[in-house]
């Protein structure tokens, strides 16, 4: 290891680069600001060797290359690395009863209007699956029915791949938006969703292999909800006992997103056999709550 530099060169150093750091726009200057200051402070902390630094700005040209109209390998980077979570968490405070946000992920795509009770899951997808219904209410925190909520909601399929990713798949499988009518109940009908890997064939997956990580989610279903007055929400529901809940590679469990997949005979489904049914309430933050 190299002797320290000049014992305040390295902060003169960073003191100069702070003081370049101009501009007309205030929170350019903070955001810029504040990242070459944790910067410095790792170089400082790490030491790190040259041959180091440049095989990390390789290991960054090579993920922004791996990247492609339908693959963002830098958003895959951000949520292996807890960043994705860490910036949901600081945007999405508000009263301690209101549904939890959760990550997008890299797999939203446009989904077919549906009517409330539709299959989501078609063709093989849904011969092969357990048959599965989730249903809940869509309320303000204070327990009022939201009317008009649109829940926009997307799955992977027992292998793992989404529409998007699998070309046996058509368009919209496993998709849906759903419209809430005046109680803001809504349902739908499925598969159970099983756990799935993220893409681990570029320098994302060469990471986590290398720092002993596995690259699987557990089992969930996203939904996005949009209803005038009320802030929109990007969560998950999660299946209860999945064996990778407690080591999610994107960190985006929380407990009140986890719901039991139980079995049910329920008549109100309409189901023509067994099935599993899981009982997941939305509660939406109003505009304007100051929580
Ligand atoms: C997903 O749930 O689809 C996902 C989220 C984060 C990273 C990769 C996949
Ligand atoms: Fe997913």
């Amino acid at each position: 290891m190299t002797a320290d530099p000049a014992p305040d060169r390295l902060g003169e150093l960073l003191t100069q680069v702070l003081g370049s750091v101009g501009g007309e726009a205030p929170r350019l200057r903070d955001l810029v600001g504040g990242l070459v200051t944790h910067l410095h402070a790792f170089v400082r902390e790490q030491r790190p060797t040259e041959a180091e630094w440049l095989r990390a700005v390789d290991f960054l040209v090579r993920t922004g290359q791996a990247c492609t109209d339908t693959r963002n390998e830098f958003i895959l980077l951000s949520d292996m690395l807890g960043v994705t979570s860490a910036v949901d968490e600081v945007n999405h405070t508000g009263p301690p009863m209101m549904t939890p946000s959760s990550v997008e992920g890299p797999f939203h795509a446009p989904a077919p209007p549906r009517p409330m009770g539709a299959w989501i899951a078609e063709g093989p997808e849904r011969r092969r699956g357990e048959p599965t219904v989730v249903h809940g209410r869509v309320t303000d925190c204070d327990g009022v029915p939201v009317a008009g909520a649109v829940l926009d909601i997307w799955q992977a399929n027992d292998t793992g791949l989404y529409d998007s990713q699998d070309p046996e798949q058509h368009d919209g499988n496993l998709r849906a938006l759903l419209t809430t009518g005046d109680d803001g109940t809504y349902w739908f009908r499925t598969v159970k969703p099983s756990s799935y890997p993220v893409p681990t064939d570029g320098p994302v997956g060469e990471l986590l292999r290398a720092i002993g990580r596995h690259p699987m989610r557990p089992a969930h279903i996203h939904i996005k909800i949009h209803a005038a007055g009320h802030r929109p929400l990007t969560t998950h529901l999660f299946v209860a006992g999945d064996p990778y809940l407690g080591s999610d590679a994107a960190f985006a469990v929380k407990d009140a997103l986890i719901a039991d997949f139980r079995p049910s005979t329920d008549p109100r489904f309409g189901m023509d056999g067994p099935f599993l049914a899981a009982e997941f309430d939305i509660r939406l933050v109003k505009e304007g709550d100051p929580r």
